[in-house]
């Protein structure tokens, strides 16, 4: 396995690869790797011969009050598990190389950036689309395995790869969870014994929601009040939003008539937490 942290040296790969004919396959991550993320990489196993991982912890996604400094970094344990999943190249460039002070040029998906997380993280979103498209520019995927965990960011990046003709395919890998059903998150590791147990509310909510919907109820402002009462059975949980979205739009639907997705955002203690899930089609 290749470590590269220079952009040039990681484009060069990619090239050779590609003149090659090797199909790329590409992670993109902020490192802090668990199995979610180990289960991007599988997928991209099964649909290319060089599989390409970055680890980035991108600043530009952070907000000013946000843990970007506190942010868990395990570069050396990363890197061993991707070496035992068979990954080719991981690629870490530094701060400073992704972003030189005189670069001022950025990706922003404009409606979707400021809905669900974007709302409550201003700029989030941006930082997203401006890394993955610097990175995607860099890697020169044919296929990017995200999580399903992170559904506004899918939003987002589906769109700006369809906005700006990537020639990329996005794959999208679904949401891996303890045996508890917590959603596995880099960020798990800041929360007490007390607070995971009260973070296991969001996942109940959610099936609350799935189980409403499964007994015939369709209507969004049903299935969001009967989540918020699950919701309001953990007071711990500081809830930033619980809504019920098309999952390209992520604009509000009223009824599962062309499906939804549901999403949700909390806090326990300073950990924000989110989780979601796709409704069929009713
Ligand atoms: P990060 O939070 O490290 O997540 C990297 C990828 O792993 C994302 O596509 C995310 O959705 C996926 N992932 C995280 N937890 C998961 C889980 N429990 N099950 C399945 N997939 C999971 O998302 C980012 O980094 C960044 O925003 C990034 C795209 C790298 C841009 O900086």
């Amino acid at each position: 396995m290749r470590i590269i942290r220079d952009i040039r040296e990681m484009q060069a790969a990619s090239r050779a690869a590609r003149i090659q004919g090797s199909p790329i396959g590409f992670v993109p991550t902020m490192g802090a790797l668990h199995p979610g993320h180990l289960s991007l990489v599988h997928r991209a196993r099964t649909l290319s011969s060089l599989v390409v991982v970055s680890i980035f912890v991108n600043p530009l996604q952070f907000g000013p009050a946000e843990d970007f400094n506190q942010y868990p970094r395990t570069l050396e344990a990363d890197c061993a598990k991707l070496e035992a999943e068979d990954v080719d190249i991981v690629f870490a460039p530094s701060v400073q190389q992704m972003y030189p002070a005189e670069a001022t040029t950025v990706v922003h998906v404009e409606g979707l950036s400021d809905k669900l997380d974007g709302r409550s993280r201003p700029g989030h979103f941006r930082g997203v689309s401006t890394v993955v498209a610097k990175l995607f520019h860099i890697v020169q995927p044919d296929y990017a395995v995200f999580g399903q965990k992170d559904a506004a960011q899918v939003a987002v990046l589906r769109r700006m790869v369809r906005d700006l003709n990537m020639d990329v395919e996005l794959v999208i890998a679904p949401i891996m969870r303890e045996a508890d059903g917590l959603a596995l998150s880099s960020r798990n590791v800041y929360l007490t014994a007390e607070q995971r147990r009260q973070a296991l509310v969001l996942r109940r909510a959610l099936l609350h929601i799935a189980s409403c919907a499964d007994s015939g109820e369709t209507a969004a402002d049903k299935l969001r009040a009967a989540a918020l009462t699950v919701l309001a059975s953990e007071p711990a949980a500081r809830l930033d939003y619980l809504e019920i979205v098309h999952p390209d739009t992520l604009e509000a639907v009223a009824d599962l008539a062309q499906g939804a997705l549901v999403a949700v955002a909390a806090s326990f203690g300073s950990t924000r937490l989110i989780d979601n899930l796709l409704l069929p089609q009713r």
